[in-house]
């Protein structure tokens, strides 16, 4: 449903994007991860047609970006990072518009909107200007304005930065409805656990480049690792019992203010090694957890891999 091919972006001097391949499958969630300037929504707006490639080949739902736009933008839906809705407008006079817009009938129009507002839970604002809405509902009415058209194809543009803890939640409940209805979505984030709970692939891009792909599972399997947590009896002193692993080999990492000590551990055989490497100083540990390698230390090694650290000088 989406591919592109050596797609490249260039604003003057600056590559947004530097040669990027991806293919994205029916009713797959594809989670376009990287930082700040990364070039996530320089490729958004390619894949949508809001602005053209300096190079290379996409097509979205069948159809070439370049030449058959129009075909494009009849199957996709869009929600950027900002609210694209009409303040003054309430929220069933948002959706009534965008499918008058489309094309619908008014009363065609009414009812698409009458069940996006319910299916968005905004039944009880549905009248009210959206100006009054909170964070979250301008969210919900933003997703619910992009999929009036019943869209093959959703492009959600870091839906939830700058939402709260439950409000994101939510939303990611609202995506994983429209994913198990058959949408194929394309979704950008800056958030490791957006993306391993949303996406069934993982691109990982910085400095315009792919620079990991794969399952949530592959990409922490190859590039994550395991590590035990330990927290120190008040008997214990911290530095000893750090001394005490890195003796034995391990690499650590010290939290003074929680007395908490991480040890990387490659095998389980090594769990016991850090056990007796304590034991070996007398340091007692309150709790002691194996932590299963997490998309963080992915995110983490790679963009501080030595081909990021080239491509940012
Ligand atoms: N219209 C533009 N003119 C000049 N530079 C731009 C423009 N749009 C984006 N950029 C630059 O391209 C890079 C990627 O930006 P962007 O795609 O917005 O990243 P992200 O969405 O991942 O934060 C950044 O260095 C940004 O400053
Ligand atoms: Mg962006």
């Amino acid at each position: 449903m989406i591919r592109a091919a050596g797609v490249r972006k260039s604003f003057g001097e600056v590559h947004a994007l530097d040669g990027v391949d991806l293919d994205v499958a029916r009713g797959r969630v594809l989670g376009l991860l990287g930082h700040n300037g990364a070039g996530k929504t320089t490729l958004v707006n390619i894949l949508t047609t809001v602005s053209r490639p300096t190079a290379g080949t996409v097509s979205v739902a069948g159809y070439d970006v370049l030449s058959q736009g129009a075909e494009v933008r009849s199957r996709i839906g869009v929600t950027g990072q900002y609210a694209s809705v009409d303040e003054h407008l309430t929220g069933f006079g948002n959706l009534v518009l965008i499918g008058r817009l489309l094309g619908a009938g008014r009363h065609e129009a009414a009812a698409r909107a009458t069940a996006l507002i319910e299916q968005f839970d905004l039944t009880g604002a549905a009248h009210q200007p959206s100006r009054t809405y909170s964070g979250g509902m301008r969210r919900r009415l933003d997703l619910a304005a992009s999929l009036v058209g019943r869209p093959d194809v959703l492009f959600l543009d870091e839906p939830t930065t700058g939402l709260d803890p439950s409000t994101r939640i939510a939303l990611w409940e609202t995506v994983e409805a429209l994913v198990s209805d058959g949408t194929t979505v394309l979704l950008t984030t800056q958030y490791l656990d957006e993306a391993d709970r949303l996406a069934d692939w993982i691109t990982v891009l910085a400095k315009g480049r792919v620079v990991a792909s794969g399952t949530s599972e592959r990409l922490k399997a190859d590039l994550g690792h395991r590590a035990v947590e330990v927290v120190l009896g008040q008997e214990g002193d911290l530095s000893t019992a750090e001394a005490s692993l890195v003796t034995a080999g391990f690499r650590t990492h010290v939290d003074a203010e929680r007395r908490t000590l991480t040890a990387r551990v490659d095998t389980s055989a090594a769990v016991a090694d850090v056990v007796r490497a304590l034991d070996a100083v007398g340091a007692e540990a309150d709790r002691l957890t194996v932590k299963e390698p997490s998309l963080d230390d992915v995110y983490l090694a790679l963009t501080q891999s030595p081909a990021a650290q080239r491509d940012a000088a």
